[in-house]
């Protein structure tokens, strides 16, 4: 039996404009895992898996699944890149604490497990950019025009300053600092947030290409603020850049209220994670407030709420 790991992730700073070609920043978040298993069975075809996501109620072998099925997809991907022929019938199981469609990404982090189970099972892992462009085949069926931040950052394992199309920047932080994940209870797919930004650039691309340019400035000012350990800074920047994710309508009444909550129990800012129109905000805390402002989160409409150090 092979068991592999990887981890959901936050974006900082930058998500939308990042498909635009603007810098974005994202952290690893280890408190979210997704598992894959793999095991060989003494009975079955030849080269058949049979695969089990209980988390969403999937349960297929990978020779009835449709081509752009994300999950018969990544084993096809696997498969191929290690040139495999005729192997022994296998059982995959995918387990996932990372919530679907909260903009956390639950399904980079389910395609990065697998590869590493599959890889590991036949004794060749991966190297991390293999992970992270395989992955990316996935993220197309998942986000239509993804910018690749979320494979890139979830098979890195690390901080990453990442603009689309070039290669992968990580970068040093100087004081940890921390962050409360909150779940405003509402899925939002990304493609549908990413569709309905796309709809709004075309009718109007110079307002939007401010908005996008103001997002990047911001990335890049937050990169040199974690570099110097100036968390307050960084705070007041997530701040800047919720105002933008407004601007582009994707905030919902809940995650303001969650928003307004926290900055009013002391965070030092918080934004929205990802697509938006549902999903997690994040609030930049100081560790000893972690509690107050938890609850305060949660009075304002959180289902749930994570503490992660990022280091
Ligand atoms: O998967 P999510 O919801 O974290 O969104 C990814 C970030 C976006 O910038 C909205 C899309 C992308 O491909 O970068």
């Amino acid at each position: 039996m092979t068991r592999a790991r990887a981890p959901g992730k936050v974006i900082l700073l930058g998500e939308h404009a990042v498909v635009y070609g603007r810098p974005a920043i994202a952290v690893p978040l280890p408190e979210l895992l997704a598992e894959a298993e793999i095991e060989a069975l003494t009975r079955g075809p030849s080269g058949e898996i049979w695969i089990d996501a209980p988390d969403i109620r999937y349960s297929a072998r990978l020779s009835e699944t449709a081509s752009d099925d994300p999950l018969g997809l990544v084993l096809r991907l696997g498969r191929r890149e290690l040139g495999l022929g005729a192997h022994p019938p296998l059982h995959l199981s995918v387990t996932s604490a990372i919530p679907v469609a909260s903009g956390l990404g639950s399904g980079a982090a389910v395609s990065v497990a697998i590869l590493r189970a599959f890889g590991e099972h036949f004794a060749r892992p991966f190297p991390a950019d293999r992970l992270s462009e395989l992955a990316f085949e996935v993220e197309k069926i998942h986000h239509g025009t993804p910018s690749g931040i979320d494979n890139t950052v979830i098979a890195y394992e690390q901080p990453v300053y990442f603009v689309r199309g070039r290669p992968i920047e990580v970068f040093r932080i100087r004081a940890p600092f921390h962050l409360l994940v909150a779940d405003s209870g509402r899925p939002s797919p990304t493609a549908e947030a990413v569709g309905a930004v796309r709809r709004e650039w075309q009718l109007r691309p110079q307002h939007y290409e401010g908005l996008f340019d103001e997002a990047g400035r911001l990335a890049e000012a937050g990169r040199r603020a974690i570099e110097a350990g100036e968390i307050e800074a960084l705070g007041t920047l997530m701040d800047r850049n919720q105002t933008i994710l407004e601007a582009l309508a994707l905030v919902t009444p809940t995650l303001r209220n969650m928003h307004s909550a926290a900055r009013a129990a002391g965070a030092l800012g918080a934004k929205i994670s990802g697509a938006g129109l549902g999903g997690n905000l994040i609030a930049l805390i100081r560790p000893e407030d972690s509690d107050r402002i938890a609850q305060a989160l949660v009075a304002g409409g959180a289902r749930r709420v994570i503490l992660t150090e990022v280091r």
